[in-house]
């Protein structure tokens, strides 16, 4: 998603959800014979075929598969970034397909935080505006918004970097302060597509111990991923991607 996207992607009130109570909440998610299909011309790439797949609130799933076996496009779908073609998909119980983009925006930025592989920071605004973007949404003044920020920023051992710009951090750092950001409002599930690929040893353990930790705290956390640090992590649900389909991984 390019920064633009992501700016677009705030201009929706808290009023746009009427979905504000989680308690009974049954699946994080839920994908019932989910396709994504991508049309090239006369071509019909299949990224995405018949996935089934429940979630429940705080589990810890990862998703390896070969590059092109649909993991990305997965992400989206489950992070309504992307619509699928054909199937059902759930997010904390709601429907997210059949609502319009300026619903599945709003519902985006409450319940699912997103951190890429390459960080996605927005990169005119420093280490705490960039957590404190997708805040805005509160309509709280800017100092609480800044408060709230550099608390998170502490939890990823970043506010001494806080008014930083992302060129100016190292590509460890960078990722922190999108796992700060992706948590900014709190969301029950975080969605991260190769985290750790772009770090080295200790940057990527880092990384590592932070998705572990949001999971303690009772979030779902879904990681795409190679990473066999990831992959080893005792109580994870392990699944494979291969050719767009789906299966657990034993
Ligand atoms: N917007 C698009 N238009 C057409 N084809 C696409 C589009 N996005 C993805 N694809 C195709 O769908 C398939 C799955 O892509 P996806 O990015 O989900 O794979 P991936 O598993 O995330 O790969 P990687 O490990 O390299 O990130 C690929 O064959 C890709 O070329
Ligand atoms: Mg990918």
């Amino acid at each position: 998603m390019a920064d633009d996207d992501y700016l677009d992607a705030v201009d929706y009130t808290r009023d746009d959800l009427d979905v504000e109570d989680f308690e009974d909440v049954k699946h994080a998610v839920r994908l019932q014979d989910v396709h994504r299909t991508f049309k090239l011309g006369k071509k019909e790439i299949g990224a995405v075929i018949g996935v089934n797949l429940t979630i429940d609130a705080g589990e810890f799933v990862v998703i390896s598969g070969k590059s092109g076996s649909g993991k990305t496009t997965l992400l989206n779908i489950i992070g309504a970034i992307d619509l699928a073609t054909q199937g059902r998909v759930f997010v904390m119980d709601v429907p997210i397909n059949d609502y319009d983009e300026s619903f599945r925006s709003s519902f985006r930025l409450n319940n699912t935080g997103f951190i890429f592989q390459s960080y996605n920071l927005v990169s005119t605004l420093t280490a705490i505006e960039n957590v404190m973007f997708p805040m805005q949404l509160y309509e709280k003044k800017q100092s609480e918004l800044r408060e709230e920020a550099m608390k998170l920023l502490e939890g990823v051992e970043m506010d001494h970097r806080a008014d930083h710009l992302p060129w100016q951090l190292s590509s460890g750092e960078q990722q922190r302060i999108a796992i700060a950001r992706a948590t900014a409002n709190d969301p029950p599930i975080i969605l991260a597509d190769e985290p750790t690929a772009n770090l080295d040893g200790d940057s990527g353990q880092m990384i590592r111990d932070l998705l572990i930790e949001l999971n303690k705290q009772g979030k779902a956390v879904i990681v795409m991923s190679h990473d066999e640090r990831i992959l080893n992590q005792p109580d994870i649900q392990h699944y494979k991607m291969e050719l767009g389909v789906l299966t657990r991984h034993v």
